[in-house]
Parts: structure tokens; sequence; C-alpha cells
């Protein structure tokens, strides 16, 4: 069976009180949108289309950025959800399938609550995700009748004995896109809102014969993000989810709670992570691997057995190989360090490639920018670069060499062979007791003047 989503994301959000559009603020740094789009694509949609209406064209870029055979569909007035559902019509031209209506606001749909949808959806013609709510405040309502979805009563219409009910509305529905589509034309606005309500169409297809019903999900599933404060419990809700998981997967976690965790963090079993590291997007942590407290890691990859921090910062494009060790107030960009390369202490590698067991020295720069364009160092194996070495990129050097600490490499280092590129010492006999004896006396003499 093929699947269109229809991500909705018109809303303003005006309760963020933010020129973001609010399916753009970051949970586990990727936008809640992403989240949104991430679960459905559990179904394995053949068309995906996000409605979109206030700041279209930033949620456009960000959808497109995380798949680019997303389409868009315009919502110019945001005059109710099934009016928003209906833009997606035309995009969709002649699918034939089953349409899921996901909001981008509620980014922590399971695929397993997706997938028992699309089970319940072999036997009725509509299927509604519902929740039991320990509040149900303001949400809509879902009258049932046995498994039967009678109708869908929104709070601002709903009467005294509906507003009982504590069976709610996720807001997720799914059916045949044809019908949904066909429902949908029928909806009205002669409502408490004024608002086409997508709720109404449970209680047109009823009318018509069709049948509905609704499939439960914990509450903590349907959990929308309407403000700044709705957002920090959203990206709590999901780093204790993140640490639990990577708990039960074999990572070891002295301090759990001050971990922080990226939408795409994948640990590896057996992998210890210390106090207080922070993940950005794209990391990957593989078995075995150690990263101590107080590091920063983004887009890059940690293999086997190698030891990162404390207080190192890993950047995109950093590849560290099996044995490497990183040590602390240490940046690695876009660099690979080959097996058992070592970068010990408060070093910048960036645009670079470091060879097997090579040793990197204390304070050790790769000047990779020359103000304009970004340029690459590339060190051989078994090399050893003296503390203080500065690296002017473009620049090699060979394997089994070595640098003299505090150099300056501008050229190429041949294999073998050792760099000495610094001022040569010159040594003054009994200079340095001269010169403490007349700083002395001058001293001496300033303190008299001002007694
Ligand atoms: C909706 C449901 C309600 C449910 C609740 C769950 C309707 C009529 N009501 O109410 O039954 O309990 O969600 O959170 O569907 N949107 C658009 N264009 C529009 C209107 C809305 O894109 O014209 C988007 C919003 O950006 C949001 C989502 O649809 O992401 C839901 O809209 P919202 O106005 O928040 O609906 P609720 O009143 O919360
Ligand atoms: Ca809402």
């Amino acid at each position: 069976m093929n699947t269109a989503l229809i991500i909705l994301a018109a809303g303003k959000g005006t309760r963020m009180q933010s020129d973001l559009p609010k399916v753009l603020h970051h949970i586990a740094g990727t936008p809640m949108l992403v989240h949104a789009i991430t679960a459905g694509q559990s179904l394995e949609p053949t068309e995906i289309v996000v409605v979109a209406g206030h700041g279209a064209n930033a949620v456009e870029k960000a959808a497109k950025a995380h798949d680019e055979t997303i389409k868009i569909a315009l919502q110019k007035e945001q005059l109710g959800t099934a009016h928003a559902v209906a833009q997606a019509k035309e995009l969709l031209g002649d699918f034939e399938g089953d349409a899921f209506v996901l909001y981008g606001d509620t980014p922590f749909i399971q695929p397993e609550t997706l997938e028992k949808m699309a089970e319940a959806r072999k036997l009725h013609d509509l299927v509604v995700l519902g929740f039991e709510a320990a509040d149900p405040g303001r949400y809509g309502r879902l009258v049932m009748e046995g498994d039967a979805l009678k109708a869908i009563v929104e709070f601002k219409d709903s009467s005294d004995d509906e507003r009982k009910i504590t069976f709610c509305n996720s807001g997720v529905i799914c059916g045949n896109s044809t019908a949904v589509f066909d429902l949908i034309s029928e909806v009205k606005n002669d409502n408490a809102s004024g608002e086409f309500y997508l709720t109404d169409i449970i209680a047109i297809a009823r009318g018509r014969g069709l049948s509905a019903t609704a499939v439960t999900c914990d509450e903590s599933e349907t959990m929308g993000i309407n403000s700044r404060a709705e957002l920090a419990d959203a990206e709590a809700a999901f780093q204790k989810r993140a640490r639990s998981s990577a708990l039960e997967n074999g990572t070891t976690m002295p301090a759990p709670d001050t971990v922080w965790f990226a939408f795409d963090t994948h640990v590896g079993r057996d992998s210890v992570i210390e106090q207080n590291v922070v993940f950005g997007p794209g990391v990957t942590i593989e078995t075995g691997a150690h990263i101590r407290a107080f590091s920063h890691l983004e887009g890059c990859h940690v293999s086997r057995g190698a030891v990162v921090g404390p207080y190192a910062r890993l950047r995109p494009g950093a590849e560290l190989a099996e044995e490497t060790r990183v040590g602390n107030f240490v940046e690695i960009k876009n660099a690979t360090l080959q097996e058992g390369a070592k970068v010990n202490h408060l070093t910048y590698i960036g645009d670079a490639q470091i060879g097997e067991e090579t040793n990197i020295g204390a304070g050790t720069i790769t000047c990779n920018y020359d103000g304009v364009m970004k340029h690459r160092t590339t060190i051989g194996s078994r090399a050893f670069i003296g503390s203080n070495t500065m690296l002017v990129a473009p620049v090699t050097v060979g394997d089994e060499a070595m640098t003299a600490s505090g150099s300056v490499i501008t050229k190429d280092v041949p294999d073998g062979a050792l760099a000495i590129a610094r001022g040569a010492q010159v040594n003054k006999p009994g200079l340095a007791r001269k010169l403490f004896d007349m700083l002395k006396f001058q001293k001496a003499k300033k303190q008299r003047g001002a007694d």
C-alpha cells in the first residue's frame, strides 16, 4: 500500500514569541518538524507534503535539507486543519493510497504507533490516534461507541457531558487519500472558532456509512509544543529517552543526566560516556570507545578503543581510527587520525590527515586558513611533531619524520627527516646574573625615592 504523509506546519506559534516559525525550533539538535517527518518516514511513504504558511520559505528550506523529495504546499491563510490538509491535494495529483496526517509541532509520535494505525486501517476506513489525557484541557474529545469512533468534538463546541470524556484526539489521522479529500470538501466552518476542522470528517464519514476507529498511544507521544517552556520540556523528554536507551544498549554513563544526546547520536556497546559530554548532530561512537568528561562532539566518528577528552572538541569531519587518543583542550576539524595516532594536549588539527602511530606534541597548530582559503596538512605514519610546531598548510610531513619543538614548518618535510625551523639558541655566559643585579639595584633606588 502506498502511503502519503501530510505534515501540517502552517501555524504561527504566537506563544513561542519568536521570529522563527515554531516548527523550526530545535529539539536535540534538529527542528521539531524533522522529528515529525522522521517518525512518519518509518511508514516508508512514497510522498511527503509539508503544509507551510508562516515562514514558509524557511520551513521549505529545512524540510528539503532533511529530504529533497519533500513537497511544500502553501496555506496562505490558516483557516483550520481541514483547510490545511486540502492544500496538499494538488501536489499529490493522482496519488493512490493512504494519507497520514501529522502535525509538525508534535514531534514524538513513535513508529510503532503509526504501525498500529496502519494495522487498524485494514479494518476501518478512518483511523484516529487518541490518548487518555491526564488533563484533557482543550483537546478534541473522541466520542466512542465500543471500538467505533462516532465523532470528534472540539472543546469549544462540546457539551458538558462531552467535556467529561478523557480520551482525546492527538491530531494524527489516516485514511484512503481520495476519501479523505472528498470528506474534507464537505467540511463547513459553522463552529465556535469559525475554522474548517479536520476532525469533522469523522462524523461526515459515519453519515456516509464509512467506519472509523481510534488507536491509543501514550500521552507522552502526543506532546505538542506551543511555548518555550514546552520546548524545554520536550528537550528534557527527548534526553530522558535517549539516556535510557543508551543505558539499555550497553553504554556506561556514570552520570546520565549530564550527558546530552542529539536526535541521531549513535553510541556502541561497551562505550563509556563520562560526565557532561555534549553531542551535536551526526556523531557515531563505536564499541568500546571512551569519551571523557566535558567533551563536545559533532559530526564525527570515533572508532573502537579510542579515548577522547577530557575537555576535547571534535568538530564536523573528525574521523578517529581505532586506538587513537585525543586529549584535553584539543580541537579536531575535518581531519583523519589513523590508527594509534595521539594528539594529547592543547592542539588544533584542521583539514589534515595524521598517519598511524604518529604523535602530535602539545600546542601544535595546523595553520589551515590564510584568511581567504583553507589548506591541508598531511602527516605520515610514526612521525613525531615537536611541541608548539606551527604547520603552515598546505604542507606535508613524511613517514617517520620529526619536527623540532617551536618550529614553524612552511616547507614539506621528507620521510625520515628532522625539520628545525626556529631561531638558533645563543648562550651569553654570566649575563643573567649581571642583569638580575642591575634590576635589583634599580628597584631599590626607586623605593628609596618614594620614601
Ligand atoms: C487540534 C485538533 C484537536 C486536537 C489537537 C491536538 C482540530 C480542529 N483540532 O486542535 O482535536 O485535540 O489538535 O493537539 O484539528 N495548522 C495548520 N493550518 C491551519 C490550522 C492548523 O497548518 O489552518 C497546524 C498547526 O500549525 C498545528 C496543527 O495544525 O501544527 C494543529 O493546529 P492547532 O490550531 O494547534 O489545533 P488545536 O486547536 O490544537
Ligand atoms: Ca495545538
